[in-house]
């Protein structure tokens, strides 16, 4: 089921604080930083923090320029964002701004905590998701129930652990303000957790006035049938692969890339690379790895198209490759269909050989652009 695209926002102290513990909420970022917040506000069908910074803040958590209000309006949206919120306990005050501010207001909450919801009377949808709050069908949710496609969350810190530790966030947007707290019971922006190993993705820095703006993406591949954010942003890369293919009347156009558990890259490829006229995508990325490399075993292959079970022009299909490789998880966007060879089943090949594979239908249009006069479009 598909998620909408995950925006975690936050501005932090030099010493990682999201607050200090004083009643008033402590400005980290200054004007110019909180219109860029107010821009991107204006850009998400969705804001969401919470129940913890409703507690502390009592934030409104509208889009302030009238202009982008309007120009939502113009494009066919809501004037604002809807407002989303997260409480277990369902033990939220009637009379917090968030309920009668802005837009449409949502809480997700369990079966418990949605009962003390509605003996309070909240001014809000409530939807119960059972004994625990699960993200997963939360996300599902937003985006199936209430059509949301982008979400922005703005805090506080454990709704940002979870998010990011479970996979679910695809991008991160820090500002980092000059000044510390220094107060050992100051919320921290993210707390204990099983994070991914490596390297996030560095997309952009910007200087507003005095602070700083980050923003990284995730990079490691999810776990298992689980897709995480990074395995769309790996497979968009295997679908961009695709379009760099030396055009071909007699096989399809595919990219591939190997990414290891911790989010590095091993290695990209795409069809008919270089001077090969017949190597196929997931062959020519996996040529450049050495075999031996223990990484392997806990890799992902991205390929914008399911990797080949039989094939004319070498003995031996991608699948066969991958599983020889000792690549266990592959992601791709497109079944192959009977275009050369009748009833290929890459994924049952790899399945059989003990691997997981995950189809994001979501990228389909995408991988298949470059192959539209191979199947008729
Ligand atoms: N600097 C910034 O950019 C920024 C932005 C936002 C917030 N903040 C700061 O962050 C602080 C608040 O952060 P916080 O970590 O204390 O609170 P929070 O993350 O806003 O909210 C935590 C609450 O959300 C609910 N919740 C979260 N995960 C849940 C789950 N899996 N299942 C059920 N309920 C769940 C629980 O509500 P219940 O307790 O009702 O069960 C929990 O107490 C405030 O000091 C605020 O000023 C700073």
């Amino acid at each position: 089921m598909p998620h909408p695209y995950v925006l975690l926002s936050a501005a932090v102290s030099l010493d990682g604080c999201l607050d200090d513990t004083g009643p008033e909420r402590l400005l980290l970022s200054g004007p110019a930083d909180f219109d860029r917040v107010d821009e991107v506000r204006a850009s998400v069908d969705a804001i969401l923090v919470g129940a913890g910074t409703i507690r502390a803040d009592n934030p409104r958590l509208l889009v302030n320029s009238p202009e982008r209000r309007a120009a939502r309006v113009a494009g066919g949206g809501p004037e604002y964002p809807l407002k989303v919120t997260v409480s277990g306990s369902g033990d939220l005050d009637p009379a917090a701004r968030f309920w009668h501010t802005g837009g449409e207001k949502l809480l997700y909450t369990t079966d418990k905590g949605a009962e003390r919801a509605r003996a309070h009377g909240l001014a809000a949808d409530v939807v119960a998701l059972g004994s625990e709050l699960d993200w997963r069908r939360l996300l599902e949710h937003l985006y199936a129930v209430r059509g949301v496609r982008r979400l922005m969350v703005e805090g506080g810190g454990r709704i940002h652990t979870q998010l990011l530790t479970q996979g679910l966030a695809d991008e991160l947007q820090l500002v980092l303000a000059p000044l510390f707290v220094g107060d050992p019971d100051a919320p921290r922006l993210f707390g204990p957790g099983a994070y991914q190993a490596g390297r996030l993705r560095l997309l952009e820095t910007r200087p507003i006035g005095d602070v700083v703006l980050m923003r990284y993406e995730p990079t490691a591949p999810g776990t298992g049938p689980l897709p995480a954010a990074a395995d769309h942003h790996w497979l968009a890369l295997a679908c961009d692969l695709a379009e760099r293919c030396p055009p071909s009347g007699t096989a399809f156009s595919v990219g591939a890339v190997v990414v290891a558990a911790d989010g590095t890259e091993l290695a990209r490829g795409h069809s008919r690379e270089g001077a090969d006229p017949v190597v196929h995508a997931e062959e020519a990325a996996l040529a450049k790895i050495d075999p031996t490399d223990s990484r392997l075993a806990t890799a992902t292959v991205y390929s914008s198209l399911e990797p080949c079970a039989r094939r004319a022009s070498r003995p031996a299909p991608c699948a066969r490759l991958i599983l020889d490789a000792g690549v266990r998880r592959v992601v791709t966007a497109w079944r192959e269909p009977d275009t050369f060879v009748a009833g290929a089943d890459g994924s049952g090949v790899l399945a059989e050989g003990g691997a997981t594979v995950v189809v994001l239908p979501e990228h389909e249009d995408r991988a298949k652009a470059p192959n539209g006069h191979l199947i008729g479009r």
